[in-house]
């Protein structure tokens, strides 16, 4: 398939999990790539390169923390110098924090995690939408905690119900010009951000010591198709459809991607 043949793709947070994997489908459908993570992503980013270069497609990555946007600014600078044409971003950079009450969250946290979140995906749209071509497409990924609150998570859950007000407004912005605009929201995905000894034990606080497996049934229970996670290609697949003209006339909505996890009657 050739979807986004001739096209240029910025992704951040892509030097692993479900960025790598975005970079990777958007080069296998022929898009060029401008991959994005922070400094001490530096190695991982290069396998993300090499990944999309196995494809045939090119890739520039820059590094920046999206927190700052003079730095992301420069890097999305270099990649129109490099491509000549920004048609599609993704902004997939987050962070999944440590968890306490909401009236027990210390404040840098919660800064950190705005920051990262919400303030960075609006630091990605700035620096990226004046220069998209018309017919491009943005995605911002949200999550099943953009739609549903959930204990302990207060600073996450807001900063990702923000994502979707930011995504809706942008598409309110950028209909006129041919811009599309839409989130993704995952469930549980399979990648380092749930899987570690952290989230286990919030998971299990029954067990001592929690085994992966003793995780994976405990999110297994809550989704509809019996998996505990889905794999970051499948949320990657829901993310080249919105980006491709398969998706031409969508825009404004909120995609989720959960194995039934929101569906779910309790
Ligand atoms: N894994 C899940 O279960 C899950 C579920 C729902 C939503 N999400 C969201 O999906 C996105 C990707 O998550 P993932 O599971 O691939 O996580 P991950 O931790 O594997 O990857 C996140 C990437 O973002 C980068 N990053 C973090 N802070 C950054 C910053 N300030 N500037 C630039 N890059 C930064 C990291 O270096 C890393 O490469 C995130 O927005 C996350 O909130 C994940």
């Amino acid at each position: 398939m050739s979807r986004m043949a001739g096209r240029v793709a910025v992704v951040t947070g892509a030097a692993r999990g479900m960025g790598r994997s975005h970079c990777v489908r958007l080069a296998e459908e022929g898009a060029d790539v401008v991959a994005i993570d922070l400094m001490s992503a530096a190695d991982d980013l290069a396998d993300t390169a090499a990944a999309v270069e196995r494809t045939g497609r090119r890739c520039l990555v820059g590094t920046a923390d999206i927190r700052d946007l003079d730095e992301l600014s420069g890097v999305v600078a270099s990649g129109m110098d490099r491509f000549g044409r920004i048609d599609a971003v993704v902004a997939n950079a987050g962070v999944y924090p440590t968890a306490a009450s909401t009236w027990e969250l210390d404040i840098d946290t919660w800064r950190d995690v705005l920051g990262v979140n919400l303030t960075g995906a609006w630091h990605t749209v700035k620096a990226c939408v004046p220069m998209m071509s018309p017919g491009g497409a943005v995605v911002l990924i949200g999550s099943t905690n953009a739609i549903k609150g959930a204990s302990g998570v207060a600073h996450y859950c807001a900063s990702k119900h923000g994502v979707i007000g930011l995504a809706q407004t942008l598409a309110n912005e950028m209909g006129a010009q041919g811009i599309r605009v839409n989130t993704v929201n995952p469930g549980s995905v399979g990648t380092s951000m749930i899987l570690n000894h952290n989230v286990f034990a919030r998971l299990r606080p029954d067990l001592e010591v929690p085994s992966a497996e003793d995780a994976a049934q405990a999110l297994a229970s809550r989704n509809l198709l019996g998996v505990p996670w889905v794999e970051p290609e499948d949320v990657s697949n829901a993310v080249v459809f919105l980006l491709s003209d398969d998706a031409r006339y969508i825009t404004g909505t909120n995609v989720v991607v959960d194995a039934g996890l929101l569906a779910k009657a309790s």
